[in-house]
């Protein structure tokens, strides 16, 4: 079987690169990790990419004048690689407009709340500011605007009264690492695709109008 060729990118300690670089051992996973791009030197998902024997590419993004040139030094690093699709995990940059459009459909992002809910960054103190009683993570088609992609798929956790932001972010942390290699699954297989905006599921027979 092909498996369909992934590149991750990351900012950090690459939990979730870790989770999708572990999911080939699964039969019949058919999507396979074949390159991660890092902006930050120092990223910790970078020894995990060593360590699994997978090329990874450190792309600084301070080392270019504009958002736009990272990016294409991003995308070139991706038809290089002649990656199909894409998966951002902890991965701290906004993309030009060009590149998400280029990418439509074909990159994905992982956020740990329940979206719409708490986009953005200090996910887990909105939500215990909230007072939420159940929180989680979301997998979603990366668009233009922030957080707000069309939702492949979602797992929720109890907010426990005595919850702080990292017992929280740890809770949602373990449905992270099941969360996105099923997501990934789902739309290396086409089960998901992205139509017209939406998540469409082509397997689930809509109700008659
Ligand atoms: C995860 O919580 C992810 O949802 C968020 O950033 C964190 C990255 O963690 N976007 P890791 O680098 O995958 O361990």
């Amino acid at each position: 079987m092909e498996r369909v060729r992934t590149a991750v990118l990351i900012s950090g300690r690459g939990s979730n690169l870790q989770s999708l670089i572990h999911a080939r051992h699964e039969p019949d996973y058919p999507a396979e990790v074949v390159l991660v791009i890092s902006n930050k030197a120092d990223a910790g998902g970078l020894v995990i990419a060593e360590q699994a024997g997978i090329p990874a590419k450190v792309i600084p993004h301070k080392q270019f004048a504009s958002r736009e040139e990272f990016d294409a030094a991003v995308d070139a690093a991706l038809r290089e690689a002649d990656v199909s699709l894409v998966c951002e995990a902890g991965f701290m940059r906004i993309h030009s407009e060009w590149f998400v459009k280029r990418w439509e459909g074909r990159i994905l992002n992982i956020h740990p709340s329940l979206l719409p809910a708490f986009s953005g960054i200090h996910v887990h103190e909105q939500a215990l500011a909230a007072g939420v009683k159940i929180s989680g993570c979301t997998v979603h088609f990366l668009t233009a605007e922030l957080d707000s992609g069309p939702i492949i798929a979602q797992a929720a956790v109890p907010v426990l009264p005595n919850d702080t932001a990292e017992t929280l972010a740890a809770r949602v942390l373990e449905q992270e690492h099941k969360l996105y290699p099923e997501a990934l699954r789902l739309v290396a297989s086409r089960k998901v695709t992205l139509e017209n905006g939406r998540a469409v599921f082509p397997l689930i027979r809509n109700r008659d109008p």
